[in-house]
């Protein structure tokens, strides 16, 4: 088992089966460049207390550049011996500084405490590129919500018409659930911001490396309390990837929303085509299938966080070699992220609003019904009976086949006495709009206020 990290006791090495099943290097090389951060910080440690001289831990820091170098360039790649990335940048690190100095960086420190580390640093840089791109869609959509400002569309509850609202507001609806999306990584970011180096393989260390030492050079906070949570506690990562099933769900909403709107019912965006795709056999086709994509990911992405649950439901402490299997999921998310969000943030931000088709919908299916309702309680009648007033304008218009806005004065008169004409100040999209001037409300004023606000918390996110 030459260049192994472990095999001593061992009469031969792994079989084949086993070193097929054991291995990790096809995933784990995500993680070669934090390894090698992890191990800077890790010689400066054994420097500072003594198990390196100046002279070693400068051999030490330029052999760990020159593997650093040649990662980048894809020089250094796994051989198929490697288990995983740190026995093979050991192995490498070993050939490039020699056997005498290579093999002095491994003490006081596992794979263990190593990998609950660097799994921390990838998703902590992930973190702040999603942010970027989640920003970038909360741009588009407040850029259309601008663009758009005056636009009213019908506001739905169970998919059928309930009242009109603004456009800018459904949009920045969007923009709210997006920036909840980029808050929770922040506050996870904190959580995240703890280094289990140190901690062995699971109850901590004896030879006196300065953990805080360790977490300084890493960009981290300040060491794990706990060597065994530590080693063994996942949350922290599967909190990630809820966040990011999060974000594709909310996503994901947002494509149903695109989609229906693309359809020719509802005839309210037309997509742009760079931002679209066509048919193999329909000639006339433009589809949506940056939406689709973004709602079948989402399916992926609860699927990485469930998995990754169901991995650690099962595991007592500390180590067990089941955590390996946390990395593909989380990894999966966030390139599946990445990939998403920059199509998506450019079709929202091409997408053609047909105001004129939406502004004719809105007060179809008698969606100003509760404006009457409330328009007859600032008249004096109690909402139970205006309730009721209302519901049977409704009725009688439907009967009539007409809208509430065409009720003449004798049909208004007919249902109830507290029907006066003057109700029709309320009986328009845009009065029945700029009435709802309550705190969140659809009214332009209150929209135009959110707005402002949602750019300053997303942007302070
Ligand atoms: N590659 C492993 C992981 O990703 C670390 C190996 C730890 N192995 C061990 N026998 N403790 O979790």
């Amino acid at each position: 088992n030459e260049g192994a990290l472990w095999g001593a006791r061992f009469s031969g090495g792994p079989s084949p089966e086993l070193a097929a099943l054991s291995r990790s290097t096809h995933f784990d090389w995500d993680l070669a460049l934090y390894d090698i951060a992890g191990s800077h910080a890790h010689a400066a440690a054994l420097e500072a207390a003594g198990y390196l001289d100046a002279a070693e831990a400068a051999a030490m820091h330029a052999g760990l550049d020159e593997l650093a170098a040649r990662v980048k360039d894809g020089t250094l790649v796994a051989a198929p011996g490697d288990e995983d990335v740190h026995g093979a940048l050991e192995r490498v690190l070993i050939e490039t500084v020699g056997p005498a100095l290579g093999g002095k960086l491994r003490a006081g420190r596992s794979r263990n405490d190593q990998i609950a580390t660097l799994v921390r640093l990838y998703l902590l840089d992930h973190a702040r590129t999603l942010t970027r791109e989640v920003l970038r869609l909360i741009d588009a959509l407040v850029a259309q919500a601008e663009a758009n400002a005056g636009a009213i569309m019908p506001g739905r509850t169970h998919l059928q018409h309930a009242q009109p609202v603004l456009l800018a507001h459904h949009l920045q609806a969007y923009g709210w659930a997006f920036t909840r999306g980029i808050e929770r990584l922040r506050d996870w970011s904190v959580r995240a911001s703890v280094s289990p180096y140190g901690g062995g393989a699971l109850a901590g260390a004896t030879l006196g490396l300065d953990p805080q030492l360790v977490a300084d050079r890493l960009g981290l906070a300040r060491p794990a309390e706990n060597s065994l949570d530590g080693t063994a506690s996942r949350d922290v990562v599967a909190e990630f990837a809820f966040i990011t099933a999060m974000i594709g769900v909310d996503l994901s909403r947002l494509a149903e929303d695109v989609i229906l709107w693309n359809t020719r019912e509802f005839g309210f965006v037309t997509l742009d085509d760079s931002y679209s795709t066509g048919s193999s056999i329909m000639p006339q086709k433009k589809n949506p299938d940056i939406a689709e994509l973004a709602r079948g990911k989402a399916g992926r992405l609860i699927g990485n966080l469930s998995g990754l649950l169901a991995t650690l439901k099962g595991l007592p402490l500390a180590y067990n070699r089941d955590l390996q299997e946390d990395k593909e999921p989380v990894f999966d998310s966030v390139r599946t992220l990445e990939l998403v969000l920059p199509a998506f943030s450019g079709m929202i931000a091409t997408l053609r609003f047909h105001t004129d088709r939406m502004a004719e919908l809105a007060p179809q299916g008698f969606s100003l019904a509760t404006d009457v309702a409330e328009w007859l309680v600032r008249q004096g009648v109690a909402f139970r009976d205006a309730h009721e007033i209302s519901g049977a304008l409704v009725r009688a218009c439907e009967e009539r086949e007409i809208g509430l806005e065409d009720a003449d004065d004798a049909l208004l008169a007919s249902v109830s006495p507290s029907l006066t004409p003057a109700v029709r100040e309320v009986l328009t999209i845009e009065g029945s709009v700029s009435s709802r001037t309550g705190v969140g409300g659809t009214a332009p004023e209150r929209v135009r206020e959110q707005r402002e606000e949602l750019v300053s918390r997303a942007q302070s996110a």
